[in-house]
């Protein structure tokens, strides 16, 4: 029986599973790292970290499978977007990869759309606007403010690409990818000539481009020396994660929605028309479905928030089990206590950086459970106004499908039930992006035909979770409230930056 690997280069760690032709996972290993904030709105990581942990994961999959005559047939990828990997001549890494979540690149972004010429111009060429958290504004952030790193740089790479080539020597980057550096030509596929000329860039940093489920290289001798996978293993490119979650649950078919609560918060629709919202309030990414695109909105702290507050506040004796069995015994609405979700600024929908968190609505009489369900709520609302903008662009939304940590917690499946105002669909396999990497190795090495294929013969619904009429009704009157909150305080958020 043959089996395919699956990586997920993440933000807290590697994840990796063995998956049967079936569809079964047989074995998972996991491996974390912590990410640097040397300065307020920064994020950093070390490339040779998520090396090292996927060295690990790669070894103790490699002896399950020695141990079980597990064949593998091949592996692929899912990893964190947009972060940047800067290397030299020599293929060194440069500096600590500036990661999606950091936000110190608001000048960049602002100069990039008046290098292109108008928002609206660069909205038209690339299908999205310029945001703190992706590519193009860090490569130029380089220039403007390490500039004898600039010169350095020979290759840019995205998380999961630096790690693909550790194994095979090979240097590729995905479209699904490549859409989250603002580089793209998202419609065309191709590097957008016009951009790069426009951000006066080096088109040669830039790796070549290709599918997410082509193969573009083997495991090397070394990289098998190393991580007990066999030499001359097949290695397929692999995608984005949120595009990834997407192939492992399904998401491959206009009409159904995700939303995924990890380190970000996202809600995706696939779509097959390249059609642009003009203000660019979604990210109109490609699929790692090839020829497909998908909407997303991003927030940036969701997962995180909540293990924010169980590290920073909450008693070290409240494992996630606790905290959830102690939230659930507070009412929908915390008692009125709301909290806005904004630790690293925002992304979706209010595109600011200098935003930042709230509990607002503190009494007495609110103790920890009510900030950790508050916490819930928040995210959950922020959620929501994603979902809006979704409805916005005219789809349908009867129904979602619910993957990531947050997924895996009866509560927040109810809150984002009860929010959403629909049922949430949970999967029988609910292993996130690293499953959907697993899927496109599977589709690159042949043993499926296509992600539609996957979603017709192996992901199935596991159960349901109902919207609860009352808490419905409650929680739309304080999501009135979440909303003007943002609009209140954004004009006085930036007098924090003392
Ligand atoms: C998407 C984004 C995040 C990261 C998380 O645009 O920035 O969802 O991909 O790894």
């Amino acid at each position: 029986m043959l089996n395919i690997i699956g990586l997920d280069i993440g933000t807290s760690g590697v994840k990796g599973l063995l998956v049967s032709e079936q569809g079964e996972v047989l074995i998972e290993a996991r491996s974390g790292y912590q990410v640097a904030n040397p300065r307020a709105g920064w994020a950093e990581q070390d490339p040779g970290d998520w090396w090292q942990a996927t060295v690990e994961v790669l070894q103790k999959l490699s002896s399950w499978a020695q141990d079980n005559d597990a064949e593998i047939a091949g592996l692929s990828f899912s990893g964190q977007m947009h972060s940047s990997v800067f290397l030299d001549e020599q293929d060194r890494v440069i500096r600590p990869a500036i990661l999606w979540s950091d936000t110190r690149t608001s000048a960049e972004c602002e100069e990039i759309e008046e290098r292109i010429g108008s928002r609206e111009k660069l909205i038209q060429l690339t299908g999205n606007r310029a945001l703190e958290g992706f590519t193009a504004p860090k490569i130029l952030w380089l220039k403007n403010n390490e500039p004898e790193n600039y010169r350095s740089c020979r290759t840019l790479l995205l998380p999961k690409d630096y790690i693909r080539w550790r194994l095979t020597d090979v240097k590729n980057m995905d479209y699904s990818d490549a859409a989250g550096t603002l580089l793209l030509d998202v419609k065309n596929r191709r590097w957008h000539p016009e951009v790069i000329a426009a951000l006066d860039l080096d088109q040669n940093i830039l790796p070549p481009l290709c599918r997410s489920v082509d193969i573009t290289g083997r495991i090397t001798a070394e990289a098998a020396e190393l991580t007990g996978i066999a030499s001359g293993t097949p290695v397929v490119a692999g995608g984005a994660d949120n595009a990834c979650g997407a192939a492992g649950s399904g998401l491959v078919r206009e009409g159904r929605v995700m939303v995924s609560i990890g380190s970000s918060g996202v809600v995706l629709a696939p779509t097959k028309k390249f059609e642009i919202d003009p203000q660019g309030r979604l990210h109109l990414f490609n699929h790692a479905d090839p020829g497909s695109y998908y909407y997303m909105g991003v927030m940036l702290a969701a997962g995180q928030s909540l293990s924010w507050i169980k590290k920073q506040i909450l008693p070290e004796s409240w494992n996630y089990d606790v905290l959830n069995d102690r939230a659930s015994k507070i009412s929908p609405g915390s008692e009125s206590l709301i909290f806005l979700p904004y630790l690293y600024g925002e992304r979706t929908p209010h595109a600011d950086a200098d935003a930042r968190g709230v509990f607002f609505g503190l009494s007495a009489r609110h103790g920890k459970a009510h900030l950790a369900r508050s916490v819930m709520e928040g995210v959950t609302f922020g959620l929501k106004d994603s979902l809006e903008l979704i409805k916005d662009r005219g789809i349908k939304i009867n129904r979602v499908r619910a993957i990531g940590g947050g997924a895996r917690s009866s509560l927040w499946q109810q809150i984002v039930a009860d929010i959403f105002e629909v049922p949430v669909d949970l999967l029988e396999v609910e292993e996130g992006p690293a499953y959907g990497a697993a899927m496109l190795a599977g589709v690159g090495v042949g043993l499926f035909e296509s992600l539609q294929e996957v979603d017709e013969k192996l992901i199935k619904i596991k159960s349901t979770v109902e919207p609860k009429q009352p808490n419905s009704e409650k929680y739309l009157q304080l999501y009135q409230v979440f909303k003007s909150l943002y609009h209140a305080l954004k004009d006085i958020y930036p007098d924090l930056n003392l």
